[in-house]
């Protein structure tokens, strides 16, 4: 009697708390945040007879992915690649045909109950769109036999809302690049908010987000594989995050086996969610899932210290990445030091048993190097395992920070990993430029801050503007010599 008794008022605490967190959670959907949807998609490994019935079974397969949702979500968003069964940027034109689409132009209705067979596919998504979600998807588009692969966002009318073309493209593909390299930008509205997006694809997180694309919240549609020691994909993300003080959102190719991917949510303040794996995220399983999370419309403001800490759902992705040299210009094992290359210093200090760094070195460098398939000018300090299968080292404190901002630094990225090549949780002051542990003992293959330096079409920019003001001032000292050299003749027929 008595059990029963508390069992019901154990109830009635349960009901109470239900209905205080549903009246929450709308307050907070109606007032400041929105809800997104990362789908974690594993193209179907089933043999279809032709391109088409792939492309097909993938966008119904997603589409009940997503519908499954349909209630938790607000904006679905689905990885680049992720419809075709195939790492696009690879393939010949050929191949490309066999999985395009034709897209037609922003504001057209998509949602329709015939048509060709590129509008009978777009029609799929887009009529479950249709009074539910928005969606953004990666496609490959054809127009007049050129290939671009292109993301496109269909709005809760089942309308094409925009389109917009990748510009950074990886060389030598059959792709054509967009024609900006600014990324696009486009307003939803989730209960009567708007809230305007900057779209990029994984490789633009290399250039930064441009003034003319600036926005609080950053979806990104990705196909990253991974390596050592600079192209992890969450890492960057997640150093991105924080650096540009922005929401990101990052749907990434799902293919751990062949190590691609790294989805997840990555807030400004440092926290992020990640997830590797559809079969683990709420709802999934072997061929899809998708990872929900809520969403302030503007970043929590974070003082200067931020304290970064991951949560990665499920199991632990298990990738067998390989290790790139990095052309360095310092490379010691000793336990503290500083080092500079021109104007710019690396300070860093290890505490451990041990009174060498050894099987890890620092690693201070400033060249060209390829960052998620980009050529990129960087600068970074840090501290890097020598091999994807050394040893590894327990920590007591690491701390590293790079003297003053010099005026090319165009975003510095705070960037860490654990022994399973996953975030790692530090502290990151933005002001003092330094990283460091926040607590004792860790395991990091990985620590460091890299500076990416003024992007290229920056560096373009400013090229030209110096050789026009070079030749302006060629030409006043033509001027003035000539002027003084007609009054010197004056002077000397006078004279004579
Ligand atoms: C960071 O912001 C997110 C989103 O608002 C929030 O869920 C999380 O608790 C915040 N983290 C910290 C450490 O405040
Ligand atoms: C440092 O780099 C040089 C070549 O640049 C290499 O011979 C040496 O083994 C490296 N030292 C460490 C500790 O890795
Ligand atoms: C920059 O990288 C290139 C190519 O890897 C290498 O040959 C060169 O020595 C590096 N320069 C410096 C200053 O480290
Ligand atoms: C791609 O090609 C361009 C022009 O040929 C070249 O300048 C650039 O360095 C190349 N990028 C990479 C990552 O190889
Ligand atoms: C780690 O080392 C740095 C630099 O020596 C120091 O400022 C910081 O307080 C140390 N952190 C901890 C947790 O001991």
């Amino acid at each position: 009697m008595i059990v029963a008794q508390e069992f019901l008022k154990t109830m009635d605490i349960f009901k109470a708390t239900v209905l205080y967190l549903t009246v929450v959670t709308f307050a907070i959907v109606d007032g400041q945040s929105y809800r997104a949807g990362v789908v974690l998609y594993k193209p179907n490994p089933s043999i279809y007879a032709t391109p088409d019935e792939q492309l097909k079974d993938n966008l119904n397969l997603t589409v009940q992915i997503m519908n499954a949702n349909k209630n938790e979500s607000d904006i679905f968003i689905l990885p680049e690649y992720a419809l075709t069964n195939i790492k696009a940027e690879f393939e010949s034109a050929r191949v490309l045909k066999s999985f395009s689409v034709n897209i037609g132009k922003v504001g057209d209705m998509l949602c329709t109950t015939n048509g060709t067979v590129s509008e009978q596919n777009l029609a799929i998504l887009a009529c479950a769109a249709k009074n539910n979600y928005y969606i953004v998807a990666n496609l490959i588009e054809e127009d007049n036999n050129t290939y671009f692969s292109t993301d496109i966002v269909i709005d809760p009318n089942g309308v094409l809302n925009s389109k917009c073309r990748k510009y950074h493209i990886v060389n030598g593909t059959n792709f054509e690049r967009g024609p900006s390299a600014n990324p696009c930008t486009f307003t939803a509205t989730f209960q009567n908010q708007s809230v305007v997006f900057a779209l990029l694809y994984g490789t633009d997180l290399v250039y930064g987000i441009p003034d003319a694309s600036k926005s609080d919240n950053v979806i990104v549609t990705a196909a990253t594989k991974n390596n050592l020691p600079l192209n992890i994909s969450v890492s960057l993300s997640q150093g991105f995050a924080i650096s540009n003080g922005v929401n990101l959102i990052v749907a990434d190719y799902n293919d751990v086996e062949l190590n691609y991917g790294g989805s997840g949510v990555f807030y400004s303040n440092g926290t992020s969610v990640i997830a590797f794996n559809a079969a683990n995220v709420p709802n999934g399983n072997a061929i899809g899932g998708i990872l929900i999370k809520e969403i302030p419309i503007k970043p929590m403001s974070s003082s200067s210290i931020i304290n970064v800490k991951s949560t990665i759902f499920g199991e632990i992705p298990k990738m067998n990445l390989e290790y790139i040299n990095l052309p360095t210009t310092f490379n010691q094992t000793i336990v503290e030091g500083k080092h500079c290359i021109d104007k710019r210093c690396c300070n860093f200090k290890a505490e451990l048993s041990a009174d060498s760094i050894a099987p890890y070195q620092w690693i201070i460098l400033q060249n060209k190097t390829n960052i998620l398939t980009q050529e990129a000018d960087i600068f970074f300090c840090g501290l890097v395992v020598s091999s994807a299968s050394s040893p590894k080292l327990t920590f007591k404190n690491l701390t590293i920070s790079v003297d003053d901002k010099q005026p090319d630094v165009a975003q510095t990225l705070p960037i860490a990993l654990n022994q399973n090549f996953l975030p790692t949780n530090f502290q990151f002051n933005k002001v003092a430029r330094t990283i460091t542990f926040d607590k004792e003992n860790n395991i990091v293959v990985l620590f460091g801050i890299m500076e990416i330096l003024g992007s290229p079409n920056i560096g373009t920019n400013t090229a030209f503007i110096v050789i026009i003001v070079l030749l302006v001032l060629a030409l006043v000292a033509l001027l003035v010599a000539f002027l003084v050299w007609r009054k010197r003749q004056a002077k000397n027929r006078r004279n004579f």
